[in-house]
């Protein structure tokens, strides 16, 4: 084979034909579930102005400070690819004025999002997110109703061995108390401390909670949760959350380190992460913003969500041994004797596309034999043989891949025939 003359860029994937089966299976599954939540669908741009990203996400974040594809064209203000999307949606929602025909707005997105990180497994620069924003309530049961969802999209996507870690960060009133407390605890810890949490003490303090590092995160020690300094408000939420998250019958984790490396969260905090994936292991995040859209220009409003990974999502998917991609493979491979059986088949296999079977056919000028071998590879459970004795016949060969067995079955049993066996 010949060394391609381009090759596709860092972190950035193709997704084959081979393997778009399994995307399709999640998407509608999206598609089928969230609706049933009361999410519509949104599609917003996969550009928009850096300083959207930077208000939003926080000038001192790693996504802001490392991790766009910025650009600039002429004298217009810079851009940026979307790192996530709640930003992108939260804009869209003020600037189409949506919350005043619907003060409450529940939402969901499937696309793609960009980050400039370093490229390992289960890490890209082109990635894609699953999420929903529901914007303009806080009541603590709508955080329970997006967890109790995205704990449902795993399931109904084949993904069992996970934990929910869940936290609170407060309000804008009671957070600055417990940062004081917090930056007690880790100051006389900070010289065991890496560079980076050196670094981020000063800029960050939060997001030291976050560090990978093992000897960091023993140096840290017990860490004070932030829970006695919690605002009454902010209180009565957690105390409902938490109370309630019984009720979702899967394993959650009350995380005093969860902190997420998004600065608009308020409140509620959740992180799904898998015990099958290894650095890489959040499927996905979200939690509260309750400041966000006044933030960004908009009328106060609470608003919750969450975004899941899904390239993430496939890895953990297939690391699991019940797994069972469906696959997308013809039902029916129709092979010809001659030209003028082509036709024949041609349009055999149109008619019953039109009746909604999954037929597909042969167009290379090949022998039996060698077509045989294609409709092999195909996948297909049933091959159809059509020579002049069949069409004569009005009748078609049918040879079941798995067992090797043929039979003639009549063109006006085909139909059923294919029923049965697509059933079975
Ligand atoms: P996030 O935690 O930054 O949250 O991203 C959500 C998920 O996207 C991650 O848990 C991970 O599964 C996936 N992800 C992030 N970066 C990469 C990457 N470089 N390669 C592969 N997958 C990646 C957000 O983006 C928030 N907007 C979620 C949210 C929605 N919060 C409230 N609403």
């Amino acid at each position: 084979m010949s060394n391609p003359s381009y090759q596709k860029p860092r972190g950035f994937e193709d997704i084959l034909p081979d393997d778009v089966g399994v995307w399709q299976e999640i998407e509608s599954t999206v598609h089928d579930l969230y609706p049933k939540f009361g999410y519509r669908e949104i599609r917003v741009p996969h550009i928009e102005h850096t300083e959207l990203f930077v208000r939003s996400i926080g000038e001192a974040t790693d996504i802001v400070e490392k991790e766009m594809f910025t650009f600039k064209k002429g004298d217009e203000q810079s851009l940026s690819l979307r790192p996530e999307i709640t930003a992108s949606l939260c804009r869209s929602v003020i600037e189409n004025h949506l919350r005043k025909q619907e003060p409450f707005q529940k939402l969901y997105y499937v696309g793609p999002c960009f980050r400039y990180e370093k490229p390992q497994k289960g890490r890209l620069r082109q990635f894609h997110q699953i999420g929903v924003e529901a914007i303009g309530a806080d009541d603590p049961l709508l955080d329970l109703e997006t967890i109790d969802l995205f704990v449902r999209t795993l399931h109904r996507t084949g993904v069992s061995n996970f934990t929910v870690h869940l936290n609170t960060m407060g309000c804008q009133d009671c957070r600055p108390v417990y940062r004081d407390h917090l930056k007690d605890h880790i100051e006389p810890r900070l010289d065991g401390l890496c560079e980076n949490c050196q670094d981020r003490f000063h800029r960050n303090l939060f997001r030291v909670l976050d560090c990978k590092r093992e000897s960091c995160q023993s140096t840290l020690g017990d860490v004070p949760p932030i829970y006695e300094d919690l605002c009454a408000p902010c209180s009565d939420h957690w105390s409902a959350v938490r109370n309630r998250a019984k009720d979702l019958r899967v394993d959650v984790k009350e995380d005093p380190r969860l902190v997420r490396g998004l600065d608009y969260y308020t409140r509620t905090v959740y992180e799904m992460r898998s015990g099958d994936l290894g650095a890489q292991n959040a499927l996905g995040g979200g939690g509260r913003y309750n400041g966000l859209m006044e933030e960004l220009g908009g009328e106060p409003a609470g608003g919750i969500g969450f975004g899941i990974g899904v390239e993430r999502l496939i890895l953990a998917r297939n690391e699991q041994e019940d797994a069972d991609p469906e696959t997308d493979n013809p039902l029916l491979y129709l092979v010809s004797v001659d030209e003028e059986c082509h036709e024949e088949a041609y349009s055999l296999a149109s008619h019953l596309r039109r009746k909604d079977f999954a037929v597909d056919l042969n167009y290379e000028d090949r022998s039996l034999k060698s077509q045989m071998r294609v409709a092999n590879r195909s996948g297909a459970p049933l091959v159809g043989i059509l020579g002049p004795d069949e069409i004569e016949q009005d009748e078609i060969t049918i040879k079941t891949m798995s067992s090797g067995e043929e039979k003639r079955v009549r063109r006006d049993n085909l139909e059923d025939h294919l029923s049965s066996v697509a059933r079975s």
